[in-house]
């Protein structure tokens, strides 16, 4: 297989990127968020969705982001993302200072270093999984050809091999997750993003996808970040961040029995 760093190479190589810190532990600071806030409209409208946020993602694990709707799960993964400015705060991703980055710039780091998966599969049905899969590697550049077989391998490795000829009304909510997860991983991403993975699926898929992610996405030098709500998958986040009311109010560490010490409910 061909190594996405020749797939993506016209892409700008971004100078900014530093090495990573590391905490005590000598886990990897993928994300570092500092004081971020966010409000949304005005006068009676006025909604503050972040009320000063800090908070650390490390690569190699799990982190998730747990809490009721309305809380502020969305807007954090998207201040983190990139898809929205932040009012005032830092956020760091991999060294690089994202709040301080040009519209331009911050849209080619995100194509180049984040996937993104959401409750809603936005795939584009008239494309096959393969090409559906294969889209942010041809943004990136690459030649369709090249672009859909690297694609095709990543989907082999989700268990989607015989389905990648398939176009999305031919697959179940549970392979078009899938085939939503290969097109987050296939320009192998430092960091993947995920906005309620599980909500449109039934528990056991559900269940299926998180092994899926857990299984496929996890890696040393990539971090995962999932928002849920979902309290029957609690239990793959290795970090919790608990959110109320725009502010993160309980970070839980799971090790060994991950089982232990999670919150009754959401
Ligand atoms: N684009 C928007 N315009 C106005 N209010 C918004 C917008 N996005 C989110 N909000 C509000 O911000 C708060 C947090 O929303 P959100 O981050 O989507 O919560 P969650 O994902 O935890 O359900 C909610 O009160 C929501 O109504
Ligand atoms: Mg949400």
């Amino acid at each position: 297989m061909e190594s996405t760093a020749a797939l993506t190479g016209s892409v700008p190589l971004l100078g900014a990127v530093g090495a990573l810190s590391r905490s005590p532990g000598e886990r990897a600071v993928a994300v570092g968020i500092r004081g971020v806030s966010k409000h949304f409209g005005a006068g009676d409208q006025l909604v503050y969705a972040l009320r000063g946020v800090d908070w650390e993602v490390y690569a190699g694990q799990m982190s998730m982001i747990i809490g009721p709707s309305g809380c502020g799960k969305t807007t954090l993964l998207s201040v983190i993302a990139g898809i929205l400015n932040a009012d005032a705060g830092v956020v760091e991703l991999f060294g690089a200072d994202v709040t301080r980055m040009s519209d331009r710039r911050k849209t080619v780091f995100r194509a180049r270093n984040i996937g993104f998966v959401f409750q809603q599969y936005n795939l584009l049905p008239a494309l096959t999984a393969a090409e559906n899969a294969a889209i942010p590697l041809v943004i990136a550049g690459a030649s369709k050809v090249r672009a859909v077989e690297k694609a095709r391998a990543v989907l082999t490795t989700l268990g989607m091999g015989k389905k990648t000829e398939s176009l999305p009304n031919q697959l179940s909510g549970g392979q078009q997750q899938r085939v939503a997860i290969a097109r987050a991983l296939v320009h192998e991403p430092r960091l993947l993003v995920c906005d309620e993975p599980t909500a449109a699926l039934d528990h056991e898929t559900g269940l299926n996808v998180m092994e899926l992610l857990r299984d496929a996405a996890v890696r040393p030098g990539r971090a995962v970040v999932v928002v849920t709500h979902d309290n029957r998958v609690f239990h793959f986040g290795e970090r919790i961040a608990r959110m109320d009311d725009g502010r993160i109010v309980e970070v839980i560490e799971q090790h060994g029995d991950p089982r232990k010490n999670l919150p009754a409910s959401h």
